[in-house]
């Protein structure tokens, strides 16, 4: 049995949706309170046991990588100034884990980002984090993931219902829960960003993966699909030809943080949690004119 040990980060994205303070800054450097987006991610990945991230990055995205470096100037002016705090803060960001950046060149659907980091994941199974995606919750939702993937041994989406047409924004699946776990959902089908009409059920893909390394082939095989880009939901449905698919929907909320909204409401839930910020900001809040 091979363990899930690699987990890919795709952040090679424009981040549109955030502009313009995403014209200079990644959107995965965007913070949430005070912690960049991508470090959430990482944060979970680790929580989760794996300990080999790749993230992938583009042009004017140098920002991640400074991030999780060592900054000695940062650090150097923090221990001039006493301010151990900030400096183990610092210190523990770039101590967090090791790191390793792959390019994509050319802005060509999830599918491909993905795919760019097949010679670095090689023949294991391995994780997706999409950065955008915030989940709070109990037990890290890929934690959760890889102790289902440990029984199913099979590709694993997290998947959450969603109401309306929203459902349009999303990957959605085709399938039944298992009479032994409702949670988990075996796949007969999917499609990536359907009409509300045409969705094949209220469970859409939320950016959580495990898959085998098999899917490789397939993305080196995708034609373009919704959006005219090469989806990762598109090389997944070839993997259900040759292998079981499951979903599973995690315990835990999850945020859209590359959305305007979504992200206000992770700033709201987690500092009204934080004890240093959450009793004023709970009174600001009340103190408003709703
Ligand atoms: C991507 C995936 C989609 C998934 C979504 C989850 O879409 O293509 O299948 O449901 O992430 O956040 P994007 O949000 O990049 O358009």
């Amino acid at each position: 049995m091979k363990k899930v040990r690699k987990v890919i980060f795709p952040a090679a994205g424009f981040g549109t949706r955030f502009l313009p303070a995403t014209k200079v800054i990644p959107k995965e450097m965007l913070a949430v309170v005070d912690k960049p987006i991508i470090q959430y991610g990482v944060e979970e990945a680790l929580a989760a046991g794996c300990d080999q991230l790749i993230v992938i990055t583009a042009h004017g995205k140098s920002a991640i990588e400074d991030h999780f470096d060592i900054s000695h100037e940062l650090e150097t002016a923090l221990e001039k100034r006493g301010k151990t705090e900030l400096l183990e803060l610092s210190r523990s960001i770039s101590n967090m884990v090791q790191i390793s950046y792959v390019r994509q060149k050319e802005a060509k659907g999830l599918g491909h980002a993905v795919l760019m980091a097949k010679d670095l994941v090689d023949d294991e199974p391995f994780a997706v984090i999409l950065p955008d995606d915030v989940i709070d919750a109990p037990v890290p939702c890929l934690k959760q993931m890889i102790d289902v993937f440990e029984q199913v041994q099979s590709s694993i989406l997290a998947t959450q219902e969603v109401e309306g047409p929203a459902i349009s924004s999303y990957g959605v699946l085709d399938g039944d829960p298992l009479v032994s776990n409702p949670r988990i959902i075996a796949v007969r089908g999917m499609v990536e960003k359907p009409k509300l009409e045409d969705a094949p059920s209220k469970n859409a893909i939320i950016g959580r993966y495990i898959l085998t390394p098999k899917i490789f082939e397939l993305l080196e095989n995708l034609t373009p699909g919704a959006g005219g880009e090469l989806q990762l939901t598109d090389g997944i449905k070839g993997l259900l030809k040759t292998e079981k698919v499951y979903g599973y929907s995690f315990e835990g909320t999850r945020y859209d943080a590359g959305d305007k909204l979504g992200m206000l409401m992770a700033t709201v839930d987690f500092a009204l949690k934080r004890k240093d910020l959450g009793p004023p900001f709970r009174e600001y809040l009340k103190g408003l004119k709703l």
